[in-house]
């Protein structure tokens, strides 16, 4: 926990600095006015993060790198750090967006995530097979995860705090995904993946991470995958609920239940990629998983150039009901990241069908904060 330690001192020296700042005005002298940010406000209940696209960070976007700098304390990043961007080839890297973005982190001083070590999707093609496209024995892909964690995590020691180590690994029964990982190794690959995260860094935190959690049947398999890794003789700090939410669901009561099932474990829970959508979400579609793509149908893109006031209203009304079930748990839920800064930015945009409109994230189009967004900067 050093890292949490450490970064709840410099928001108390700050604190102290400007409180210090306003005392010493004289009495009519014109007071130093601060304006009001996510990071003062809700930031101060636990960690506020955003994830981040290479464009915000390589300086293509510097509204929105500035924006981020300005109102969050966490970030992640989008994309740049699953293995077939940061590592394409068996000996090949490329750390270049990887690199800027961890500058980015440190320079702002903040609990910077890494996303994500190992996870079946965007996986790296030569990953898990050999020369002819074969599965590689047990012993190989050992040797392969070790390698790809200790070489990535020993680059950033000490500069990225926290990592999703496993990344959904359930599906939504809480059964194990069959996937390369598991055909493979079983449902050891979770533990041994958290005992070379270990090795690596012994001070970063560790996270396994899914989405849907607010199912029960999910929470039982997050629960057993815990044990596994303490069984292990591994640490696990924290469990990672995705949270992609939509008009329908999950309710604010499930979300609840979730938080009270898994903090039974004694880790400490994120919500990790918040977003809630304002377009209908296909029936027979769920989760978060990419592999789902709906057919692009009008009904399903009904607000192209804006969002009925109605319908805002409405996302408000659901914005407040999840916030306020997290703020009650300040005490096991240690950050809430938004999975995308603006509206424009947000994958929802083409998930789960593309080329659409959609009003998922805390700013609009033109960077702008929306109404809901001001009231968690207070
Ligand atoms: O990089 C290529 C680019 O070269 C190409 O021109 C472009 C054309 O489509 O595609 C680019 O890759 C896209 C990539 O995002 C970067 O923008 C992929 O097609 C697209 O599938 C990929 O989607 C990402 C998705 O994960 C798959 O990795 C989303 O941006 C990202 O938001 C989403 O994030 C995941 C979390 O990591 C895990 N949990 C679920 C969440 C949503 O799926």
């Amino acid at each position: 926990m050093r890292n949490y330690k450490t970064l709840n001192v410099g928001r108390s020296v700050i604190a102290l600095t400007m409180a210090c700042v306003l005392m010493a005005c004289a009495p009519n002298e014109k007071k130093q006015v601060t304006e009001p940010t996510l990071r003062a406000g809700i930031g101060q209940d636990f960690f506020i993060g955003v994830a981040v696209n290479s464009d915000q960070m390589n300086g293509t976007d510097s509204v929105g790198a500035a924006l981020i700098a300005k109102q969050f304390n966490s970030i992640v990043p989008e994309n740049c750090m699953k293995s077939e961007s940061i590592h394409p080839e068996e000996n090949r890297y490329d750390w270049t967006d990887a690199d800027a973005y961890v500058d980015f982190g440190t320079k702002h001083h903040m609990f910077v995530i890494g996303h994500c070590l190992i996870w079946h999707s965007q996986l790296a093609s030569w990953f898990c097979v050999d020369d002819k496209g074969n599965n590689v024995s047990p012993k190989v892909l050992k040797q392969r995860m070790k390698k790809h964690i200790t070489t990535i995590m020993t680059r950033y020691k000490g500069r990225v705090n926290g990592w999703d180590v496993v990344n959904e690994a359930l599906l939504d029964n809480g059964a194990y995904r069959p996937s390369k990982f598991y055909e493979i190794l079983g449902a050891e690959f979770i533990p041994y993946a958290f005992k070379c995260a270990h090795e690596a860094d012994p001070d970063a935190e560790l996270y396994y991470n899914d989405y849907s959690m607010h199912i029960p049947a999910k929470q039982q398999g997050a629960l057993r995958i815990v044990k596994s890794i303490k069984e292990y003789g591994t640490p696990i700090t924290g469990i990672g609920m995705q949270s992609h939410c939509n008009m329908d669901g999950p309710s604010v009561t499930e979300v609840e239940e979730a938080i009270k099932t898994l903090s039974s474990t004694g880790c400490s829970l994120m919500v990790t990629e918040f977003d809630l959508s304002a377009i209908p979400f296909p029936k027979d579609m769920s989760g978060a998983g990419i592999e789902q793509a709906g057919q692009y149908s009008e009904i399903y893109n009904p607000y192209p150039t804006a969002l009925p006031d109605s319908v805002a209203q409405q996302w408000e009304t659901r914005m407040k009901g999840y916030f306020d079930v997290y703020r009650q748990h300040k005490d096991v839920i240690k950050r809430v990241t938004v999975w995308g800064l603006t509206d424009g930015a947000s994958w929802r945009n083409d998930w789960p069908v593309a080329g659409r409109t959609d009003y998922a994230t805390l700013f609009d189009r033109t960077y702008k904060a929306k109404t809901f967004t001001q009231t968690l900067m207070k």
